[in-house]
């Protein structure tokens, strides 16, 4: 360029200031060259890593300018936004540990009986405990009514948090993503944090215990019902039914049942970020096992591998004094063996 600039000015004759301006368009013609190879550069290195096929826009949560351009993967919950929020739940102290609640949008019964029994656990041994309800949007011909609802709800208990995606079945994997970035982005001063099912018996006594423990990490710590060498579910008519195409691999990475996982809460942004390169799937709990897997981190069994606990035969009240979680059938279970276990007396001797 500089050689056709000098002789082309020797050819011709230039004025000085005709000298300048041609130097000067030279100048921004290699600015932008050079600063257009390195934006195609950055986006090359993205599209790999990210191998973007079902992908959504990000929109609504602005990370930087750059971004906005960026397609990521339809679980990256940086996609979506927070329509109710509650930032001040963390503010004034941060708890030591936040109780996110996944509840379908409809099932306010369910709600209202964990209120009732471990959501209102506020301080159990001395530590703060919040208990959060995770909503997607409701659907149907009144879905405006039933948002109306929700507002409702929320004004008397101050407890949901709501994002813009559809709360449906096959969503999970992204309320759970919603989860991890409430908890990165509301509350990452929170310890630790748990993703809980709405049909669940939760010992929260127990379980601030087993976090308190000598040894127990602050941090990389993912523990529950540790399940290794799950099959994928190839059967059409399996509520576990997940394609080949949208997971390849006949088994899953190890993982926590999704029915109650517990973290330190530094993962939570972690998560975030991995979900932008992992391929999401409708088994919520299997895709935080891929996640995990991705940050090259392992999971840790529980102290007492006896106290995850998924289904029961016959209530024991002794037993429910000392697990941490069991999956029940009904919110009355619920309210009923909750009842049972905090009356007066010792619950092992009878
Ligand atoms: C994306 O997935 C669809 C099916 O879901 C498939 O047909 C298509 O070939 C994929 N595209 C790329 C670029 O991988
Ligand atoms: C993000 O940026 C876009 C375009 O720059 C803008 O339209 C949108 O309102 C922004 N969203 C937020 C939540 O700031
Ligand atoms: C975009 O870049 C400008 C200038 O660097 C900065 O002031 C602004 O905060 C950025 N916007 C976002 C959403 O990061
Ligand atoms: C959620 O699920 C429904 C159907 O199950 C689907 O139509 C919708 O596109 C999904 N995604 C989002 C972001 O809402």
């Amino acid at each position: 360029i500089i050689i056709i600039f000098l002789k082309y000015s020797f050819v011709n004759n230039l004025s000085v200031c005709q000298q300048y301006t041609v130097l000067l368009l030279i100048f921004l013609t290699l600015c932008y060259a050079l600063t257009s190879n390195y934006l195609q550069w950055s986006k090359g290195i993205d599209v790999k890593n990210h191998q973007p096929n079902q992908t959504y826009p990000s929109q609504g949560f602005n990370n930087s300018n750059e971004t906005t351009e960026i397609q990521y993967h339809l679980a990256y919950p940086r996609n979506y936004h927070f329509i109710m929020d509650h930032t001040e739940v963390c503010k004034a102290k941060p708890p030591f540990l936040v109780l996110m609640v996944a509840v379908a949008t409809y099932d306010m019964a369910a709600r209202d009986a964990i209120r009732r029994t471990w959501g209102k656990e506020t301080l159990v041994k001395g530590e703060l405990v919040k208990t959060l309800f995770l909503l997607g949007l409701p659907g149907g011909d009144d879905a405006e009514q039933k948002q109306q609802k929700l507002r409702g709800e929320n004004l008397l208990y101050n407890d949901l948090i709501q994002s813009n995606f559809m709360d449906t079945y096959l969503n999970l994997t992204i309320k759970t993503m919603v989860i991890m970035d409430w908890l990165a982005t509301r509350c990452p001063e929170a310890a630790y944090a748990m993703k809980i099912d709405a049909d669940m018996f939760l010992n929260v006594d127990n379980l601030v215990i087993m976090l308190k423990k000598p040894g127990i990490p602050k941090q990389k710590y993912l523990t529950g019902l540790i399940k290794e060498n799950i099959e994928v579910l190839r059967d059409k008519d399996s509520k576990w039914y997940v394609s080949e195409e949208l997971f390849p691999d006949p088994v899953y990475p190890t993982y926590a049942l999704g029915m109650g996982y517990v973290f330190s809460n530094d993962l939570t942004e972690k998560f975030v970020q991995a979900s932008k390169a992992i391929k999401p799937f409708n088994i919520e709990d299997a895709y935080i096992g891929m996640c995990m897997k991705k940050l090259g981190l392992k999971l840790t069994a529980p102290p007492d591998m006896s106290q995850f606990k998924a289904y029961f035969k016959s209530y024991n009240r002794c037993e429910f004094s000392q697990v941490i979680t069991y999956i029940l059938v009904s919110s009355e279970d619920l309210l009923k063996y909750w009842g049972d276990v905090k009356r007066p007396g010792s619950p092992c001797q009878s």
